[in-house]
């Protein structure tokens, strides 16, 4: 079996998990690399694809690599997000992400918080519409801290284990 993790990072926070989740799985045919230097995708069984949450959606690189990936793969989606943890405003880019995904197998998806630049921050809560998400983002500094890495590789492990299932499973028939 060989697996990818494919990410896109502006400022190096979903960059980090990736490392993380790379640094989880216990195989050998593994692979980092940022989208924009993915060149066969269909070589890989298990496709891990990150992304930095961006007004509320997916970025518009991760939509076209999405998109691009062959039906019927197996994916485990994750992001970054300056929102809470679990919270509704972080939870619709993954919404996005999955429906962007429908046939293939989303084994499933891992988010944390990234810190944004505080100078950044200040512009995006003068916007009405981005204040919501801005306000929370206030407290993720330091994010991705050792406590999100460390459940990363959690999240990659578990996705190991799910695509190591079925693809035994998929070999006996
Ligand atoms: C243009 C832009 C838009 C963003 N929009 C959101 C958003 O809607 N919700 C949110 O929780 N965080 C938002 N963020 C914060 C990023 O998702 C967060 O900082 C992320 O960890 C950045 O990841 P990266 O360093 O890999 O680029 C936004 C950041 C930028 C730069």
């Amino acid at each position: 079996m060989k697996i990818l993790v494919a990410y896109y990072s502006q400022t190096g926070n979903t960059r980090k998990v990736a490392e993380a989740i790379f640094a989880g799985i216990r195989h050998t045919q593994k692979t980092l690399l940022p989208i924009d230097q993915v060149l066969d995708i269909d070589q890989y069984d298990l496709i891990f694809c990150g992304f930095p949450v961006q007004h509320h959606g997916v970025p518009a690189r991760m939509v076209h690599f999405l998109q691009a990936i062959p039906q019927g793969k197996k994916l485990a989606i994750f992001a970054t997000h300056g929102s809470l943890r679990g919270g509704e405003k972080a939870v619709t880019a993954f919404y996005s992400a999955l429906s962007l995904s429908s046939g293939r197998t989303v084994l499933g998806t891992f988010g944390c918080r990234g810190q944004v630049k505080f100078e950044q921050l200040d512009e995006w809560m003068e916007k009405p519409h981005e204040r919501a998400w801005a306000m929370e983002a206030q407290s993720a500094n330091g994010h991705p801290d050792q406590s999100d890495l460390e459940d990363a590789q959690a999240f990659a492990d578990l996705m190991l284990h799910s695509a190591e299932h079925i693809y035994s499973a998929g070999k006996k028939i």
